[in-house]
């Protein structure tokens, strides 16, 4: 069930999806949120921290799930995506470190870890609402093409494309990790709702391949043809008709 929303520019999207985000969580108080980084979602979390401080949004009993971590990089490293989420959406919102279910990249054992993950989204029975960006790839987290729509979370080698793309974030390809933890597609893909967000003409063709391609491993990002998906893009990201 896809709902396609189509709006002007990047700060629409983002007060679109900041609106979307606030209202569920009004109705849905308790609700397991699946949070990814990256640049999209920056505006959305800016915005709904700014409706919590207007409308005094109750975010005490939500319960956040980290969707990925690069392997070998701890919270204090300055490219921690938890330390990314905690600026971005946990602080902002007044979210408690023990509302959070991380992937610790530097775990001992990594592999565990992602197990004690997927126990805890277990123990949730499902993530309510994921809010996503998308991958110029089409990955979703790090799951990177090809990527079965059972995979579980797991360690990963990031791709070529997710390494020149993350390059973005810290200001060179060769500070990128070369490994991550990523949610697994089974936790993505089972969530009862999905807030994806896409801006920017760069993201055109990924995104008609998404919604309008065939739904395929080599395009993750596909099987959410099959979710209760809702997507905010803007102009550029869409294109005209
Ligand atoms: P972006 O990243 O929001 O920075 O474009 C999306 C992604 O790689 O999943």
């Amino acid at each position: 069930m896809l709902d396609l929303m189509v709006v002007e520019d990047y700060e629409a999207l983002s007060q679109k999806g900041a609106d979307m985000v606030a209202s569920y969580i009004v109705r849905h108080p308790t609700a397991a949120l699946l949070v990814a980084t990256g640049n999209t979602p920056m505006g959305l979390y800016s915005k709904l921290a700014a409706l919590r401080t207007q409308n005094g949004l109750d975010t005490s009993d939500l319960r956040v799930f980290q969707l990925d971590e690069y392997l070998g990089i701890g919270g204090e490293d300055d490219r921690s995506l938890y330390g990314w989420m905690a600026k971005s959406f946990l602080a902002p919102l007044g979210i408690a470190d023990g509302q959070v279910v991380r992937l610790p990249g530097d775990a001992d054992d990594p592999q565990s870890a992602c197990r004690a993950y997927d126990e805890q989204v277990r123990a949730a029975s499902s993530i309510d609402l994921a809010i996503l960006g998308l991958g110029p790839n089409g990955h979703l987290g790090f799951n990177e093409p090809p990527a079965d729509p059972t995979c579980t979370t797991r360690v990963v080698a990031l791709s070529e494309e997710s390494i020149e793309s993350n390059s973005v974030y810290w200001g060179s390809r060769a500070r990128v990790p070369r490994e991550a933890l990523t949610a697994g597609m089974d936790t993505i893909l089972n969530a009862k709702a999905t807030i994806l967000v896409v801006s920017g003409r760069q993201k055109r063709e990924v995104l008609r391949r998404t919604l309008q391609g065939p739904v395929t491993p080599q395009l993750p990002a596909s099987y959410l043809q099959r979710a209760h998906l809702t997507v905010i893009a803007d102009r550029d990201a869409w294109g005209e008709e």
